[in-house]
């Protein structure tokens, strides 16, 4: 038996995610903000697409300090988005078109407005105290440590009436949770199984790596802070331990899946948190690729991405299946700008490279995650102003950019490879006034390309991205090498070419990807060449015969079968 052929096969392996980020998919009721209504709105068009799961960002109460990341009640819809009438409309619906759904749970902090945080704010004394993180301030009056917060400049918010910092690794608003207290557990254990009786399958856990701290709360050396700032806040002694209780208490009652937001975890240890045998997470999705064209540990500074790193961190990762784990495969999601403006050419190749992005998100070993608007070739937006930006990142970056010594010009400049803003403009539907998402101004301005981009367009076009992305998953999802096949990088070292294999049994599927705006002969050698059939390709008149020596056309991608390599 081959390694493939020994990985268990579940649903959650095989399904294909596609990420809602509610607050800009669709408006039902004309306020500018996307709505659970919207979405019940547009079900047939994602099912026509072919996926098979939502994941939608957070859609409880909240106020919104950082759409939504700041939960005020965990049981109530935002009231922005709807009622729980329209959440239970929402979950019947998909369940009418095959289709599952997985909420997003913030269990690393709540908002400083949920009930627990106001109660514990009252006095030291309270019950609710020890469901966040108090400290003493040090004896000069300085916040307990020195950490600084992803959106501010302390993760220490000082409370007059008890002369003690509250920690919050987020913005102010977002306290961090006492993972250490066992109420606190039992809450959020309650809260999935609260969710999971409504009807979902699952959830994302949002920053979990955060959950566990090191008791100490130690001050962190300033190059660490710089660089991997979640292992030093979080990845503490607890971590697992933590994990494993809740998979016991209840993942384990489910059919369901988790898929943990991985900042800060290394391919090596990926499979102590996935791994089968190991009874914490199905998967987790790294962000070892999302840093590379960021210059080191710094957010708002972006730099040309090297191929190679790319494809060493795919084959790094693939290992972690080997060790009886699973990956989650995701290439732009609402904290990062598109995909296709960072690692593709979003002007004169935007539908070649947009195929060729998403031909390698739907072949990798993992479950992909496709972020709504991807399919249609979204692209980063154009901004030149800070007041077009929402984001509470933004702000704070902007600050901490100009402290540091750099120029607000420069900011601006870099914000529209950097921001996360890019990928939280409303989904461009059609030629409408506001691309068809509201009847009104939306909450974030729409990208003005989308007279050129959207979806009415698309669907009528038998050569766009899309109906190439409606083709690639039904691929996929009736293709098992292709979920479950061995990979393997044929050509690690070339700086632009990505060739890959995909083997199961006597199957093999070859990927060629060209990541450049350049053509090429490429010497796939006697071997490759075997593979002649094309199955797809991005170019409308695809290669027929694949030879020994190839010319590969800008940002090519095809995808070829063969019964052996
Ligand atoms: C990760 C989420 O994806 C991001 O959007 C959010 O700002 C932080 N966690 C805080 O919850």
């Amino acid at each position: 038996m081959t390694n493939s052929e020994k990985i268990s096969e579940a649903w959650w392996k095989e399904t294909i995610v596609y990420q809602i980020y509610p607050r800009s998919f669709q408006d039902s009721n004309g306020d500018g903000i996307g709505d659970l209504r919207g979405i019940i709105n547009r079900l047939d068009y994602i099912s026509d697409l072919g996926v098979e799961t939502l994941w939608l960002n957070p859609i409880f109460a909240s106020p919104n300090d950082d759409n939504g990341y700041d939960i005020s009640d965990y049981r109530k819809i935002m009231d922005e988005f709807g009622s729980m009438a329209d959440f239970e409309e929402l979950v019947e619906q998909c369940k009418n078109r095959n289709l599952r759904i997985i909420l997003d749970l913030v269990l690393n902090h709540s908002s400083d407005e949920h009930y627990w945080f106001k109660e514990a704010q009252k006095s030291p004394e309270s019950p609710y105290r020890d469901y966040y993180y108090w400290r003493k301030p040090n004896p000069d009056g300085t916040p307990p440590n020195n950490w600084v917060s992803y959106f501010a400049p302390s993760t220490w918010a000082y409370d007059e009436n008890s002369n003690e910092y509250y920690l919050h690794i987020f913005s102010p608003k977002q306290p961090d949770l006492n993972w250490e207290n066992p109420k606190v557990r039992q809450e959020i254990y309650d809260i999935i199984h609260y969710w999971m009786e409504k009807g979902v399958d699952g959830f994302r856990l949002d920053a979990f790596i955060l959950i566990s701290k090191h008791p100490d709360l130690l001050d962190i050396d300033e190059e660490s802070l710089k660089h991997e700032a979640s292992r030093f806040f979080g990845n503490g002694p607890r971590l697992h331990e933590f994990l494993h209780e809740m998979n016991r208490e209840v993942i384990s009652k489910y059919d369901m899946m988790t898929v943990g937001e991985g900042a800060g975890i290394t391919a090596e240890e990926a499979s102590l948190f996935v791994g089968e045998n190991r009874k914490e997470l199905h998967m987790i999705y790294h962000f070892d690729h999302m840093s590379l064209d960021r210059e080191s540990g710094q957010f708002f500074k972006p730099k040309k991405f090297d191929l190679r790193d790319f494809k060493k961190i795919i084959s790094d990762w693939d290992k972690c299946v080997l060790e009886g784990g699973w990956n989650a495969v995701f290439l732009g999601n609402h904290d990062f700008p598109r995909m296709l403006s960072r690692f593709g050419n979003d002007g004169i190749y935007r539908k070649e490279s947009a195929k060729l992005l998403g031909m390698l998100l739907l072949t990798q070993r993992g479950t992909p995650f496709m972020f709504s608007g991807d399919e249609i070739g979204m692209t980063n937006v154009p901004w030149e102003t800070l007041d077009k930006y929402r984001d509470i990142h933004v702000f704070d970056g902007y600050e901490k950019y100009i402290k540091g010594g750099g120029e607000g010009k420069e900011f601006l400049q870099n914000l529209k490879h950097t921001a996360r803003d890019n990928a939280r403009t409303p989904m461009q539907w059609d030629l409408s006034e506001y691309a068809g998402f509201s009847i009104n101004e939306p909450w974030i301005d729409v990208n003005p390309n989308f007279e050129k981009i959207n979806v009415e367009e698309s669907l009528k076009d038998p050569h766009s991205i899309l109906n190439f992305y409606k083709t690639l998953i039904n691929i996929r999802k009736n293709n098992p090498s292709l979920i479950y096949g061995e990979y393997d990088d044929l050509f690690p070292d070339h700086p632009t070419l990505f060739v890959y294999a995909r083997s199961r049994k006597e199957e093999v599927y070859l990927i060629i990807l060209n990541f450049d705006d350049k053509g090429r002969h490429i010497n796939l050698g006697p071997r490759i060449a075997k593979a002649k059939k094309c199955i797809l390709s991005n170019y409308e008149n695809p290669p027929i015969l694949l030879e020994e020596k190839w010319w590969v056309r800008p940002w090519e991608a095809g995808l070829f079968y063969s019964t052996s390599l």
